[in-house]
């Protein structure tokens, strides 16, 4: 799904940023441009993020963002 409209970044980017060693907003921002536009997908993008992190084999209690962009 895509998270960011403004750069057409993608949950998969997200997720492999973080594989990448990505660990803040901020370092997302500077690597994929996530919120640096609008800004309307800071939430999602770091929700998305935070999903991301958690261990392999182990699940998040979130569900995939459904907020409107
Ligand atoms: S949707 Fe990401 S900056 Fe606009």
């Amino acid at each position: 799904m895509y998270v960011c409209l403004c750069h057409s970044v993608t949950d998969r980017d997200i997720h492999q940023a973080v594989v990448n060693g990505v660990n803040t907003l901020r370092e997302l921002s500077n690597q994929l441009k996530v919120a640096t536009c609008c800004g309307k997908c800071a939430s999602c993008a770091r929700d998305v993020m935070q999903e991301a992190q958690v261990p392999c084999g182990k699940t998040s209690d979130k569900e995939a963002c459904t907020k409107d962009m």
